[in-house]
């Protein structure tokens, strides 16, 4: 199983580390513009083959999109992250000229890939991707969701004083700090309510911890933040190459499910060999419902510049 890395920057080179470390595919290729970067990146990665235990070939190309030949899983990394103070969405202009170009590139060279995007801001790269591969929708899915979702489960964790493998939790809506939208009101901690742990104002305030936990990382990191991302990248990569039908929120083509269609947008999917499989019909509340319509509507929102952006 190959996966090829676009992008091996902080989140893509991460991503390769753990896809390695975690053995979930036999050969992965990083690739970028800067001279020798990658080459160097796997070089490294390599060299702890025998430290971590691992068999994975990982390898690095300059710009070369003939190393990236029958990708099964192409995940495009590549656009500038956030700086402090800036939102996602202020990335646009710049990354959607990147990620309309590796589209195309990785798709010469692997026309049956599955294609994970991570670059910024995501729900409106995938959207982009989409329209302009013109590729079955099963197969391009945005990554943010996971992450979001995993960054709630943390806040869960440290309100509540417990472990974070003890919590459910989704995050459902935009990756963006106002679009997100984590659902309290079904998160549980070994299948019972949170709620009956966590008073209203706390749930309240891992809600927006959450919200702006991205945000919270770039002022501390003065850019965006890699280990969280990069490791629930390979979350999403090992349940595509591995078959895992695992359930998550991810950023897909909707076509009316959640009351919406012609956007891309983080909802429950189930996630298998072919990419995203079952869009899982949660039944939310009228609050939740408005906040994914208000969500729907700021993407939408940003996707109407991306004709000015390419
Ligand atoms: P980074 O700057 O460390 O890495 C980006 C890499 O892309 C650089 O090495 C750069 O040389 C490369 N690159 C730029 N243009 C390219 C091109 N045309 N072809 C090949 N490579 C190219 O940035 P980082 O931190 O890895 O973030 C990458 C993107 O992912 C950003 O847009 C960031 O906002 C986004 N991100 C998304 C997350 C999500 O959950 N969806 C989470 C974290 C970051
Ligand atoms: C994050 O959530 C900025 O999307 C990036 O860390």
């Amino acid at each position: 199983m190959k996966v090829s890395i676009i992008g091996a920057g902080n989140v893509g080179a991460t991503c390769a580390d753990a896809i390695a470390f975690r053995s979930i595919a036999s050969e992965v290729v990083l690739l970028d513009i800067r001279e020798n970067f990658a080459e160097g990146k796997a070089l490294d990665m390599m060299q702890t083959a025998t430290l971590n235990g691992f068999e994975t070939r990982v390898t690095g190309s300059t710009n070369d999109y003939s190393k990236t030949a029958n990708s099964h899983v192409v995940v495009i990394t590549s656009g500038v992250p956030r700086k402090p103070g800036m939102t996602r969405e202020e990335l646009i202009g710049i990354n959607a000229g990147i990620v309309k170009g590796v589209t195309e590139n990785v798709l010469k060279h692997s026309p049956n890939a599955v294609v994970v995007i991570v670059a910024n801001p995501m729900d409106t790269m995938t959207y982009l991707a989409l329209k302009e591969s013109k590729l079955p929708k099963h197969r391009i899915i945005g990554m943010g969701g996971i992450l979001d979702s995993a960054r709630f489960k943390c806040y869960l964790s440290l309100a509540l004083n417990a472990s974070a493998n003890d919590l459910e939790g989704m995050v459902i809506g935009g990756h963006g700090d106002t679009t997100m939208i984590p659902l309290t009101r079904l998160a549980s901690y070994k299948g019972v309510p949170v709620s009956q742990f966590l008073a209203a104002d706390a749930l309240k305030k891992v809600a927006a911890d959450t919200m702006v936990g991205g945000a919270t990382l770039t002022a501390m990191l003065g850019t965006s933040a890699w280990y969280a991302p990069g490791a629930a990248v390979a979350s999403l990569v090992d349940s595509i190459l591995n078959d895992q039908k695992k359930l998550f929120s991810c950023c897909v083509a909707l076509d009316g499910e959640y009351g919406q269609k012609d956007i891309c947008l983080g909802v429950p999917v189930t996630i298998g060999k072919n990419g995203w499989e079952k869009i899982v019909d949660v039944k939310l509340n009228d609050e939740e419902k408005a906040a994914f319509a208000k969500s729907a509507d700021a993407v939408r929102n940003m996707n109407s510049v991306l004709s000015a952006a390419v």
